[in-house]
């Protein structure tokens, strides 16, 4: 699947033996923890199939606050400019709760998708029947659930005019048309690509910025997309059918914090924010590839993080930007298999397995997988 205006070719270093250059950036919490995993499995990927991925290794986060005093390095940009892509573990903790705005790790995160105009977040939420069980929703509704959050990513409250004094502060939720046409004809992209149907989820009975969204949106599609539906749904709403009735779900198109808060939401059918992959794409092929879930600050550093949100982004990754869409179907298929076969972290399953196991286990099948 491609959402770049043209084919996001990766820039290979060299086709015949199909070099990749990747950022990556472990960051903080338990992000250096799932990093790691991914750097394993980028190991067994490498030396089993053709492919050879330079690992640039560089600061994000408060990792980086701590070393430079800056949350995104120019050094890290300029490594990103020159990548293929990028694989983030995660920002954010307590340490740095107390820091002013521009110093706090999540502000590393916020400036690197601005940086790289990274509009288009894909948060694709697919349910597994050997993790049925472990969802709080009744396993009847989780039948068939495979639905793509879309959720733009560099507009909206999060980047509007901020300011606060002791007894006021303000968040500007903004959006210009051409802001929503580009995530739009991304989202009409995908939904031809899957059951083409879109859900643009807004608050159209109370803000402007949603009745921009909806006529935008909904002109965008007419025109250029005649063979996909478009519906709305407020959002209020959204959060409830979600969990009621979560297959009837397509393509979900939505603004920045709705997304956010839909994603968590959503991650919840699957079993555990900690299998939930993301990434976020511009017009070209640079993407930023990051698991769903944050820094968990709470169970760092004791080997309970769980690496599957990590690997399926890292799947994704080889899909959008290193166009390895059957290195990335293997990688998805061992996951699953690991599912199928109970190898679960913590998160899950009382007596799960450590991150460090569950990651000897994907690569070994993985390893087999590329060998026939
Ligand atoms: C996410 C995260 C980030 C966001 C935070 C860490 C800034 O919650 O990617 O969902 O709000 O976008
Ligand atoms: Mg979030």
């Amino acid at each position: 699947m491609r959402i770049g205006k043209e084919t996001m070719k990766a820039n290979s270093i060299n086709a015949a033996t199909r070099a990749f250059r990747v950022v990556g950036l472990p960051g903080d919490g338990i992000g250096p923890e799932v990093y790691a995993a991914a750097r394993r499995v980028l190991g067994v990927l490498e030396r089993r199939f053709d492919l050879e991925i330079r690992l640039d290794e560089q600061l994000i986060g408060g990792a980086a606050i701590d070393a430079t005093g800056d949350p995104l390095p120019q050094e890290t940009i300029d490594a990103c400019n020159d990548a293929d892509a990028a694989l983030l573990g995660a920002v954010g903790g307590p340490k740095w709760d107390g820091n002013p705005a521009e110093q706090r790790p999540e502000l590393g995160l916020l400036r690197i998708r601005a940086e790289f105009n990274l509009f288009c977040n894909l948060r694709p939420i697919v349910t597994h029947p050997a993790l049925h069980s472990f969802s709080p929703i009744r396993p009847e509704r989780l039948q068939n659930v495979d639905l793509m959050i879309v959720r733009e990513l560099t507009g909206g409250s999060y980047f509007g005019k901020k300011w606060r004094n002791d007894d006021e502060a303000e968040d500007v939720c903004r959006y210009t048309r051409a802001e929503v046409q580009r995530v739009t004809r991304a989202a009409g992209r995908i939904a031809q690509q899957r059951d083409k149907c879109i859900t643009l989820v807004d608050k159209a009975n109370v803000l402007e910025t949603s009745r921009l969204w909806r006529a935008v949106a909904h002109r965008v599609i007419e025109d250029e997309f005649p063979d996909v539906q478009i519906e709305n749904l407020y959002v209020d709403a959204a959060a409830m059918h979600l969990l009621t009735r979560p297959a009837d779900f397509d393509v979900i198109l939505t603004e920045n914090l709705f997304g956010d808060i839909l994603s968590d939401e959503a991650s919840m059918l699957c079993g555990s924010l900690g299998l939930l992959p993301s990434a976020s794409l511009n017009d070209e092929r640079f993407g930023l590839y990051e698991p769903v879930h944050g820094s968990a600050p709470d169970i760092a550093g004791q080997g309970k993080a769980n690496p599957y949100a990590m690997l399926l982004s890292l799947a994704m990754m080889l899909r959008y930007s290193l166009d390895c869409a059957d290195e990335a179907g293997a990688l998805e298929s061992c996951i699953h298999s690991c599912w199928a076969d109970g190898i679960l972290t913590t998160d899950l399953h009382p007596d799960g397995f450590t991150t460090s196991e569950v990651t000897d286990r994907v690569c070994e099948r993985l390893a087999v997988t590329a060998e026939q």
